[in-house]
């Protein structure tokens, strides 16, 4: 059966769509740059941050050319900064082996750091009128239901895969894929989806069998390991010691008190001592704690218990890496979240240790 769903979508998607700024534009590489930003993240989260990349940033170029460190204080709070990365890579390999010109061939599109198919899928749809899918989880849901797919197994992603495939219409494939996205965050929801508005209720398989919200089954979430994690505020009279992370490591390129994870059985104050001696070759006086805070990362969480330290006698060796600040310059840095739920503690506690 060929499930008619192009004209009610799009129509609906016309009437519906939200207003979003990276949908006032043409340029695929703004396009781009929202594709990447919703990659993990709601679209009201987004707003503020694409704006500001695109003011800043107005063209490929001029990301292209922009150290790191400036886009990754772009990207401060949006989290998973190795989006950002690969980012900023693409788009050198766009400047210098693209002339400019993003690419609007899928397989190369798609051999771009951080491009994978869902982002080459709305890239190539929405900037170029490609009639490639693209697939998230809105998407999947919504795909799911109208096929009545209960379990997502590899094969089922595949037939849906292949039922987008054959849907999406050669005129308006951007607007397609995106009316599916918009349909999935407004109406075919996870939970009480408002079947008695949807467009497309009267093709939709987990409409008819009467429970959609039992459709796609849910995965269970994997439990979260939790680390308790250490780390030193160091001070020389009004400023403290920040190193920077490396830059394929998590957070990579971001910067950071030293520290780290505490081992089993290992008190607070010794792993501290390990951790500074281990990374700054020094072994610090421990004066006071500032506090602890609790942080959710994407594949785990941390209790990070901070501490004023100051050096003992030995000094801490110089590096670009590594550099002295007071708290007046943290706005010059891009820090991981739970280092700035810390600075908002150091002023509640006395500063002179
Ligand atoms: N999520 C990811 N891309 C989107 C888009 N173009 N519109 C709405 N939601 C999205």
């Amino acid at each position: 059966m060929q499930i008619k769903i192009k004209n009610p979508l799009l129509h609906w998607y016309n009437n519906n769509k939200r207003t979003l700024p990276f949908r006032e534009t043409k340029d695929p590489y703004k396009i781009w740059v929202s594709e990447v930003m919703l990659q993990q993240t709601q679209v009201k989260t987004v707003i503020p941050f694409y704006n500001r990349w695109v003011k800043e940033y107005p063209t490929l170029k001029s990301a292209a050319d922009a150290s790191l460190d400036k886009l990754l204080k772009l990207w401060e709070g949006l989290g998973y900064y190795g989006r950002c990365r690969n980012f900023h890579k693409a788009l050198k390999i766009v400047e210098e082996k693209y002339e400019g010109e993003i690419p609007n061939n899928f397989d190369e599109f798609l051999n771009l750091p951080g491009v994978g198919e869902y982002t080459a899928g709305a890239v190539l749809s929405i900037a170029y009128q490609k009639c490639i899918p693209a697939i998230d989880g809105n998407v999947t849901r919504v795909m799911a239901r109208i096929l009545g797919i209960k379990n997502l197994t590899t094969k089922n992603q595949k037939r849906l895969k292949r039922n987008v495939q054959k849907l999406i219409p050669t005129i308006d494939p951007g607007n397609f894929n995106q009316g599916l996205m918009e349909l999935g965050a407004l109406i075919c929801i996870p939970i009480n989806p408002a079947c008695e508005i949807c467009p497309l209720s009267n093709l939709c398989k987990a409409y008819k069998y009467k429970e959609p919200a039992l459709y796609p089954h849910k995965k269970k979430k994997k439990v979260k390991p939790h680390y308790t994690v250490v780390a030193g505020i160091i001070w020389r009279d009004d400023k403290f010691f920040i190193q920077q992370r490396d830059e394929n490591a998590m957070l990579g390129g971001l910067w950071e008190f030293p520290g780290g994870k505490v081992e089993n059985g290992e008190s607070l104050e010794d792993a501290l001592s390990r951790e500074i001696k281990e990374e700054c070759n020094i072994v610090p006086i421990i004066k006071k704690k500032v506090g602890s805070v609790k942080h959710s990362y994407s594949h785990f969480s941390i209790s990070f218990h901070c501490f004023h330290c100051i050096e003992n006698g030995q000094t801490i060796n110089h590096s670009n890496r590594r550099t002295w600040i007071t708290l007046n310059e943290i706005g010059s840095f891009t820090f991981p979240k739970a280092n700035h739920k810390i600075f908002s503690l150091i002023n509640e506690t006395e500063l002179h240790v």
